[in-house]
This record gives C-alpha cells, structure tokens and sequence, in this order.
C-alpha cells in the first residue's frame, strides 16, 4: 500500500520523507490556505522533495476553466496529479485531461456510483472519503470496501486512494480492504509508531544496560 501525505506543509513533507514511508502528496484548497503559501509556488517546491504524485486541485467547477488550470498545474512538474471534483464537469476534465496523458485524482467521492463512474472517466485515482462519511454516522470504510469490489469485478485501473484519514485504525483498516493508497495528515502517519508496550519494553532494557553497563560503540 502506498502512503500519501496530505498536507502542503513543506516542513512536515520532509520530516516523513527521512523515514522513507512517502509515496505522493495530497494537497486540496484548504491545505494551501492553512499554508499562506502561493499555489503554485508551493506546489513546485513539493514535486521536487517527493518522486511520486503531488494532487494539486484546480478551483474552477466548468469543465472547460477545469481543463485549462489542469493544463496549467500539470505544467509545474511531471508528477503533478490534477485533483478535479466528483461533479459532472470534474468527471468531464478528467476524461480530457487523461487523454492527454495527465495524472488525474477525482476527489469528494461518497458514494459507490460516483467511483464507478470516475473509473470510467479514467481517473488516475478515486479519493473516496471516509472520515467525513463516518462524521454524519455512515461507513467510511465500508465504502472503500464496495469500490474495492467494483473495481475488482471490472479490473478497473484506478487506484483507490482513501482520504479523509483521521485515525491510525483507519490506515490499518484500508490495508485490510485492500485500499492501494492511502492519505493521512502527517500527525496520523506519525501515531501509527506507538505502542505503550514498546515504551515499557525500552525502558526496562535501557535500565538493564545502564546496570549491566553494556555498551557497544
Ligand atoms: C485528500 O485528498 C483530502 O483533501 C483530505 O483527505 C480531506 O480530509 P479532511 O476530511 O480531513 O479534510
């Protein structure tokens, strides 16, 4: 399963980036408004700290605007994924924009059909959303389960990139189904290291060096 993080803060990016566990990026509007950064000077400085994907999401909601800041944001660097909307002009932009050979993420996905239909469209990848799903009491992860069967069914090529990540268990979960990607803020990413028993475990075997006065170097 690939890691994505979601964030567009440069500084977080490359505390993951020495462990070695990013694959791609997510950005989204509001990530780049909680930056205060310029879109696209932002968005240039990430492509060139991750190889893989960097989404950065267009602002228009016509196919047509869609398509030329596709263009435009495809422009900045060779692994720009342009992340469109699940509405019907966003499912117009990424049939264009994949034709023409571009990485597409179809975002605010919720629902089963609006995957399929996004996988017919092309997209790169499908961002269904699971912890905005399980705020208003549905299952987050039983949507990720569903596009997983579909695609499956139909040997599909889009790649389910699960979002709106809000817990450790929400990552291991996905792995289960069968999610190909997941994003998480990189707080998420990080919590997934701890365990009190591992805690407990160091603390006693780092007494027992100090008493044993074991040393290597
Ligand atoms: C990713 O592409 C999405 O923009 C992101 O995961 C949304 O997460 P949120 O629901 O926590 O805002």
């Amino acid at each position: 399963m690939k890691f994505f993080v979601d964030t567009a803060d440069v500084e977080a990016i490359a505390e993951l980036n020495e462990l070695g566990v990013v694959d791609g990026v997510t950005t989204n509007p509001s990530l780049i408004k909680k930056s205060g950064r310029n879109i696209l000077e932002v968005t240039k400085e990430i492509c060139e700290m991750v190889e893989g994907p960097v989404s950065a999401e267009v602002t228009a909601t016509d196919a047509e605007q869609m398509i030329a800041e596709g263009r435009k944001l495809a422009q900045i660097a060779d692994n720009i994924a342009v992340k469109v909307p699940l509405t019907w002009d966003g499912l117009k932009a990424c049939n264009v924009l994949t034709d023409e050979g571009f990485m597409v993420n179809v975002t605010l996905c919720f629902s089963a059909n609006q995957a399929l239909l996004a996988a017919k469209a092309g997209a790169t990848f499908i961002s269904p959303f699971i912890g905005r799903l399980d705020d208003i009491n549905l299952d987050g992860l039983e949507l990720i389960a569903d596009i997983r069967t579909i695609y499956d069914n139909y040997a599909y090529e889009t790649e389910i990139l699960a979002a709106s990540i809000r817990t450790a268990n929400h990552i291991s979960d996905c792995a289960k189904i069968g999610a190909d990607v997941i994003t998480a803020p990189p707080a998420v990413i990080q919590s997934m290291v701890k365990h009190p028993l591992t805690d407990k475990g160091l603390d006693a075997f780092l007494a027992d060096i100090k008493a044993g006065g074991i040393s290597i170097l």
